[in-house]
């Protein structure tokens, strides 16, 4: 019997750059796929930019595009998509998303920092209008961390998180350990998409470290705001560091970690690190991530894969974004 064409799942998307970019091209090469798995179909409703009237490619339909916020707020939408980083605008999209009792999906690392606590009280308070909140792109690019913390370890009494969290600075220290020059490196992790709008924040360290307070966040329950995490970035001596590690047969990662001791207290740091190749923090090269998450009971659990690039973060964003099905519907996936 043909199964029943469900109305479409309306999405507003704020962002249109790389990652908003590349979603909606995942939904337009996967929309008759996905009508044929989960008998859903989605609609971008609206696309929030900064500049409305700058030249867009020709996949994104001018008539759903704004760059008006409240006009964006007013458009019906089951899902509310926030990639467009920083914490005013983002901050003022995610709170009314979820006052009004609708699904954010985020990206936006450095905003959970800034105010995860407060959106999930949000979300509480409105959960039964239908608020929630889904944040597995803003953690990993494709490496689903956020669902095994939240869901399959949600159980476990966890003692530490380590990783490899920016994919710009891996890409930069895995193009400098092949003889590339850091200037040339950036621009090509840039050029890919992998880096931040100010790629300040991924150079010093603060991106992985926004990152690994919300770990910390999802993994101990600390606050991601008042975390102290002793950050240090690639500083301008890198260079000399990676050759230095080079000829003792190591590598340089920029390893992010966060250790629960028995008491609670949870010590954090972001730093570069000489590494044995055979490490399982060394193995990632150019833009991938590694997270090894500890556990008294289920020991060290390890996930690799794309940490960067509007790729792995849409399919993170798509998701989150099929979390808003039904349960009947996603359980169709596995029958
Ligand atoms: P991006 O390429 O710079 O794109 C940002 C988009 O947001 C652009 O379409 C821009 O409009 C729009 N925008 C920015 N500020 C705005 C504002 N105040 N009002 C309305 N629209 C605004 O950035 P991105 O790389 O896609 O990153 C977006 C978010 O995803 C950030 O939070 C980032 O940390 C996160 N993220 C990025 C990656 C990655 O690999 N790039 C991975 C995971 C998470 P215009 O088009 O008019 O400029
Ligand atoms: N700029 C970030 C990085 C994007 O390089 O890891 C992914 O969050």
């Amino acid at each position: 019997m043909p199964r029943r064409e469900a109305p479409p799942i309306r999405i507003a998307l704020a962002g249109a750059g790389t990652v908003g970019g590349a979603l909606l091209d995942l939904l337009d090469r996967e929309r008759h796929a996905l009508l044929a798995r989960l008998g859903v179909r989605f609609e971008v409703v609206s696309v929030l930019v900064r500049d409305a009237a700058r030249p867009r490619s020709a996949r994104l339909d001018r008539a759903r595009l704004t760059d008006d916020v409240d006009a964006f707020l007013r458009a019906e939408a089951e899902v509310v998509v926030e990639a467009i980083g920083g914490t005013t605008v983002a901050g003022a999209i995610a709170r009314a998303t979820l006052l009004r009792g609708r699904r954010l999906v985020t990206a936006n690392k450095a905003l959970l920092r800034a105010e995860g606590p407060a959106l999930a009280s949000l979300v509480r308070a409105h959960e039964h209008l239908g608020a929630a909140l889904d944040l597995e792109a803003a953690v990993g690019g494709g490496v689903p961390v956020v669902r095994v913390l939240r869901d399959s370890l949600a159980g476990h009494g966890l003692t530490a998180v380590r990783g490899v969290l920016n994919g710009t600075t891996n890409y930069i220290l895995s193009q400098m350990e092949r003889g590339h020059e850091f200037h040339a490196a950036l621009a090509e992790a840039q050029r890919a998409g992998f880096a931040e709008a100010d790629p300040s924040r991924d150079l010093d360290g603060t991106d992985a470290s926004d990152k690994l307070a919300v770990l910390s966040w999802l993994a101990f329950g600390t606050d991601p705001r008042t975390l102290r995490i002793r950050t240090q970035g690639l500083a301008p001596d890198i260079g000399a560091r990676v050759a230095a590690a080079r000829l003792d047969g190591r590598v340089i990662r920029l390893v992010a970690q966060a250790e629960r001791d028995p008491d609670g207290h949870v010590r954090a740091s972001v730093a570069p690190v000489a590494l044995d190749p055979t490490h399982p923090l060394a193995r990632v090269q150019d833009e991938e991530n590694v997270i090894v998450v500890e556990s008294t009971s289920a020991g060290a659990i390890t996930l690799h894969g794309r940490g960067a690039g509007g790729d792995a973060t849409a399919s993170a964003l798509l998701a989150d974004i099929l979390r808003s099905l039904p349960h009947p519907a996603r359980s169709l996936a596995v029958a």
